[in-house]
């Protein structure tokens, strides 16, 4: 391997997901394993622009696998998307020596990171982690895994209280945009009905469904609703509505929250950061620069970062289909 590069920085930026600290920690021990050294950047863009840095080693990264949240803490930082803040920004990582970067984080975090490396030539390494699984390119994103796991073992609760009362609940889970965490949750979690932003289901169809539920038999039921959904109704609005329309429903909403940021990472999150921080830190030592690296096939693969950024994800259309099979 091509060792040019002596010292690699490392920050989380974004909203934080389960599994970043895991991946710092292979970032730190791969660059200990090859005799780099590695220096952790605070509060993402943000603590590159102000110089807030630590020197981070093998013994640094004890103990984080398996907590939620980030060590290094995470933000958004408006100003980086100025040129005068990225300056400011690289002139530190000159004065520090970092030769190159792994950045973990979102897409937002990933235009960020592609704009530093054109103007600057700064070689980068970016990490997907973000609950939401929008980014193109990987099959999975770090913490999409747990947060799917938090929203089903949620819902199997609510489920208890739905079905002791007769109710039907209204659960909103997040995702942005993106409908990977209601859909597969929903399925999990055996969901009479999901709503997910890439599908209009209107809510006619939905008054519907619940009709048809109700006659065959079920007394409580569990709708998922992606909280970028397009039915033109917040969850709450959405509650009036079915109970003006169907009032054999008594309704309840819960919004889900930051609580599927939380928590430790799944095992397979914890794989995946291990995987995804090896290959960052040995790419950027083959001299590669401005990828992320994704999961495809079960492999570890470097994608361009324009197309990760530019690329968009889709959510397996089949799975509504089971979805409705299923809610017979
Ligand atoms: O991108 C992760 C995410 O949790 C989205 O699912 C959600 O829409 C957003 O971040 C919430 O952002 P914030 O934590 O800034 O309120």
């Amino acid at each position: 391997m091509d060792k040019k590069i002596k010292k690699i920085g490392v920050l989380t930026s974004g909203g934080d997901s389960p599994g970043m600290n895991a991946a710092i920690r292979a970032v730190v021990r791969t660059c200990a394993y090859h005799g780099l050294q590695c220096q952790g950047i605070y509060r993402g863009f943000q603590g590159l622009l102000e110089g807030d840095f630590i020197e981070l080693g093998p013994r640094s990264v004890n103990n984080i696998i398996n907590k939620g949240g980030t060590m290094l803490k995470s933000a958004r930082c408006k100003e980086f998307m100025e040129k005068e803040g990225r300056e400011k920004a690289y002139q530190h990582l000159k004065d520090a020596n970092i030769d190159a970067l792994v950045v973990i984080g979102g897409d937002g975090s990933f235009k960020g990171a592609t704009t530093l490396h054109k103007e600057t030539n700064i070689p980068i390494i970016a990490i997907p982690g973000t609950i939401d699984n929008d980014i193109f390119g990987t099959t999975h994103t770090l913490g999409y895994d747990t947060a799917l796991n938090t929203v089903v073992e949620v819902i199997d609760k609510i489920r208890d209280t739905a079905s002791s009362h007769n109710r039907l609940f209204l659960v909103e889970v997040m995702g942005r945009d993106c409908g990977h965490i209601a859909l597969n949750a929903g399925i999990g979690a055996g969901a009479e009905e999901i709503l997910i932003p890439e599908e209009n289901l209107g809510v006619e169809r939905l008054l519907e469904s619940l009709r048809r539920s109700k006659e065959s038999g079920k007394s409580s039921s569990i709708v998922v609703i992606s909280e970028g959904g397009k039915i033109g109704k917040t969850v709450f609005e959405l509650k009036e509505y079915v109970e003006e329309n169907l009032s054999e429903y008594d309704v309840r909403v819960s919004v889900l929250g930051h609580m599927q940021r939380g928590g430790a990472p799944s095992c397979f999150d914890r794989v995946l950061a291990s995987r995804f921080g090896v290959k960052a830190v040995e790419s950027l030592m083959e001299g590669k620069s401005n990828f992320m690296v994704g999961l495809r096939n079960d492999q570890i693969e470097l994608v361009p970062l324009e197309k990760a950024i530019k690329g968009s994800t889709k959510v397996d259309m089949e799975l509504l289909r089971v979805s409705d099979i299923m809610s017979t």
